[in-house]
């Protein structure tokens, strides 16, 4: 009964027609009705549609499916195209009760190839390191190249350490991807066992750490010891922005962000981006991408979000929040029950 009644709730909900706004933290359904399963996610802009990766929890916690992707031509409506990366195509470690998370797509223009990175863990997560997946189309099949932890380096290794860093490299949990403007991509991702931020410069395919890898010229210690994670970047007048979270689990807290006029930096500490009501919480979600908005003129960006439901992780919510770069380089995020992109040629213009 209690099936039937959120079925006919969820079909009511696209009985309604085509979505033309974004209620964060509401139930989104994809074109089929059915709850959107793309955790962790982030977005692709390609040949005119977005494409939409993230865990997909359906059956709950840990990698039990694979990296689902949808697409869209508004942000608005999505349809769920395929399970781009299956659960049995990565090794046996991050199936079932493995891990494999915050999966980001890049095209890459002189491979033409996609290229999938994730973080994969085992179930204890001291794993913690990244998997690299290609595709020759957005929606997969992805075929799982390898498992690598991109970056070795002596940062003053802990006595004891289950994730091995001496011998195996540092450490790679909460991660994202970045295209710069001129063409070369970079791996933001929570290391040191997730004591300071990583920001590493691909190589010309994407698949790996630009070798040799240098310090401070192919890659940075970011964030020094301060325990940050769900690294979101992006970029505006030539100055990098990064919002991340603390380190909690899947329970929310503060968001941060910081600046810098070079990748690799100094990154600025600029405090809290989040205004209002809960904003202790970063509205209970953790980033996870942030989106330059289509049509919105320069400095226009979406904040995307999880709102993790850590008892049944497969009903966790999304929270997707407008804002624009000020005069002065600063963001502000607002809680909004509903908006959609006009939002930009009113309010944020
Ligand atoms: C969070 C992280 C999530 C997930 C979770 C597991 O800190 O951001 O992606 O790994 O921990 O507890």
């Amino acid at each position: 009964m209690k099936i039937l009644v959120s079925l006919l709730a969820v079909s009511a909900l696209w009985a309604a027609g085509p979505r033309r706004e974004f209620t964060p933290g509401e139930v989104w359904p994809d074109t089929d009705g059915n709850p959107i399963q793309a955790h962790g996610g982030g977005l692709l802009r390609h040949k005119g549609r977005w494409y939409w990766y993230g865990e997909d929890k359906a059956l709950g916690n840990f990698n039990r499916t694979g990296v689902a992707v949808y697409s869209s031509k508004d942000l608005y409506n999505w349809k769920r195209e395929a399970i781009a990366l299956r659960k049995d195509d990565v090794p046996e470690l991050f199936r079932d009760h493995g891990v494999c998370e915050r999966p980001k797509v890049l095209y890459n223009r002189k491979t033409r190839k996609f290229v999938m990175w994730m973080h994969l863990d085992d179930r204890g997560y001291a794993e913690a390191s990244a998997g690299v997946a290609v595709s020759d189309s957005p929606t997969g099949p992805f075929r799982f190249l390898h498992q690598i932890r991109p970056i070795h380096y002596d940062f003053g290794y802990p006595e004891k350490d289950r994730t091995n860093q001496r011998e195996r490299g540092s450490t790679y949990r909460d991660m994202n991807l970045f295209l710069d403007d001129d063409g070369r991509a970079y791996a933001f991702y929570a290391s040191e066992d997730n004591w300071t931020m990583y920001v590493v410069r691909l190589n010309a395919e994407f698949t790996g750490p630009e070798a040799p890898a240098v310090l401070g010229r192919t890659w940075a210690r970011i964030l020094v010891r301060q325990m940050r994670e769900a690294p979101a970047p992006f970029k505006h007048k030539g100055r990098y922005y990064l919002i991340t979270s603390g380190c909690t689990g899947w329970n929310p807290n503060r968001a941060g962000y910081a600046v810098a006029g070079n990748i690799l930096g100094p990154w600025t500490d600029m405090g809290d981006p989040s205004a209002g009501p809960e904003a202790e919480t970063t509205f209970r979600s953790q980033s996870t991408f942030v989106l330059p908005a289509p049509g919105a003129g320069k400095g226009a960006f979406i904040f995307m979000a999880d709102r993790w439901m850590p008892k049944s992780l497969q009903d966790s919510r999304y929270v997707w929040l407008p804002f624009r770069v000020d005069a002065a380089g600063r963001i502000e995020l607002k809680w909004r029950t509903r908006w959609d992109l006009n939002i930009f040629k009113s309010e944020l213009k």
